[in-house]
């Protein structure tokens, strides 16, 4: 089959690789329809993980089944599932309690797996004609027959759940302000899932022209970092008030407004000071425990100084890691088939498997009308 193979820094290419099979009877196999590019890929993509040459990439994956094990239960051939990026066991004590993203089972001697993605385990990606899915019962999100909405649900697998994680756990409530840094895939995601859950005011922070533009087309404030500092923006605006909740999705990849610069540590930094005392931050955007391709030797050993003090003096609450997509992505499915949530608003391409490689050049770039590309190796 043909798939999406890491090559090295910044070389992608569609190869073609063995196809996968049923490896244990709990595994159920499926033909991808929509599979999405990410911004979690381009880490690996920029060479800022460990990652061999040889991974398919593909987290964000959707499909019909077309094979089951013998063990399998609930999950029939032809039917139409989205598959979460994090794959989990279903009965480990994490899974058991809702953590499907730090599974014990599916990645031994780490808290958590996923497909195509390094540290995660052996799972082969979905950017890829076939996925093998590890225990089908659990993992198969269960979707309407036919093809409506197939944009839409393709964002169940990561971001809109992700984004939702990001509101829920900086527990945005009705009428509370939020400040969202990053307005990519998840941070719009974030400030959409803000707005849902009946946020009054809703910042959000970045300096690409079209992503802004989103944010203000869902009904959120735009703040340009490349105009000057965020927080004093939004402090302006607010008449020297702050906000209740923040979300950071960018992660620590993130760029100095003054030059555009990397400054791992800025956003954070950002959000200490423009949340009120007693207020929560939410964090699902990225931090890893190494980075080979830092310049500064704290930050290539994944550490990143922060005003750990103000923090506390302000009392504010922390909260980090990633998404566990089962918690939420049967009720965000249902608020798409019911019309109240249409997460394709954030979608700009769809196109062939084979034009993956010009998609990550361009998506790595952030050029003008790539925000979020779905791929489809085979038609729906
Ligand atoms: N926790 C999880 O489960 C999970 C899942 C998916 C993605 N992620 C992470 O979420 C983050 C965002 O993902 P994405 O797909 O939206 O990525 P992205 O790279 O498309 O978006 C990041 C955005 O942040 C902006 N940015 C950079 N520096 C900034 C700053 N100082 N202030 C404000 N904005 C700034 C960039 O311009 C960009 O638009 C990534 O770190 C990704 O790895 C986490
Ligand atoms: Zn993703
Ligand atoms: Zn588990």
């Amino acid at each position: 089959m043909k798939a999406v193979v890491y090559e090295g820094p910044f070389n992608v290419q569609v190869e073609e690789v063995e196809d996968p099979r049923i490896e244990a009877p709990t595994d159920a196999l499926v033909r991808v329809t929509s599979t999405c590019i990410c911004g979690s890929d381009l880490h690996m993509y920029e060479g800022r993980t460990k990652a061999e040459p040889g991974i398919v990439f593909g987290h964000e994956n959707q499909g019909i089944v077309e094979e089951v094990g013998s063990a399998v239960v609930t999950v029939r051939s032809g039917d139409r599932v989205n598959l979460p990026f994090n794959i989990g066991c279903g009965f480990c004590n994490n899974c058991e309690r809702g953590y499907t993203g730090f599974c014990l089972t599916v990645n031994p001697g780490f808290a958590g797996g996923a497909y195509g993605y390094v540290n995660m385990g052996p799972y082969k990606g979905g950017q890829a004609e076939h996925l093998r899915v590890p225990f089908a019962d659990f993992n198969c999100l269960q979707l309407p027959e036919g093809e409506e909405h197939e944009a839409d649900f393709a964002m169940l697998s990561d971001i809109f759940p992700t984004g939702y994680h990001g509101a829920a756990i900086a527990e945005v409530n009705p009428g509370e302000t939020v400040a969202v840094f990053g307005a990519g895939p998840v941070g719009i995601m974030a400030a959409y899932s803000c707005m849902l859950r009946g946020a009054s005011v809703v910042y959000v922070v970045d300096r690409v022209p079209e992503r802004l533009s989103k944010a203000e087309e869902i009904g959120c404030v735009p703040i340009d970092f490349s105009r000057g500092d965020a927080v004093d923006q939004i402090r302006e605006m607010r008449g020297g008030d702050g906000v209740m909740k923040g979300i950071d999705a960018v992660g620590y990849q993130a760029q100095s407004g003054q030059d555009g610069e990397e400054q791992p540590n800025i956003v954070l930094e950002e959000l200490i000071r423009v949340v009120n005392p007693t207020g929560k931050i939410g964090i699902p955007g990225l931090y890893v425990p190494s980075d080979p391709g830092a310049g500064d030797p704290h930050a290539r050993a994944g550490m990143l100084p922060i005003s750990f003090g103000r923090l506390f003096e302000k009392g504010l609450s922390l909260h980090t890691g990633q998404c566990n997509v089962k918690r939420y992505n049967r009720y965000l499915r249902d608020l798409i088939v019911a019309g109240r949530a249409r997460p394709s608003l954030i979608v700009s391409n769809e196109l062939p498997l084979d034009a993956a490689p010009d998609a990550y050049e361009k998506f790595d770039r952030r050029v003008e009308g790539y925000t979020k590309v779905v791929l489809h190796p085979v038609a729906a």
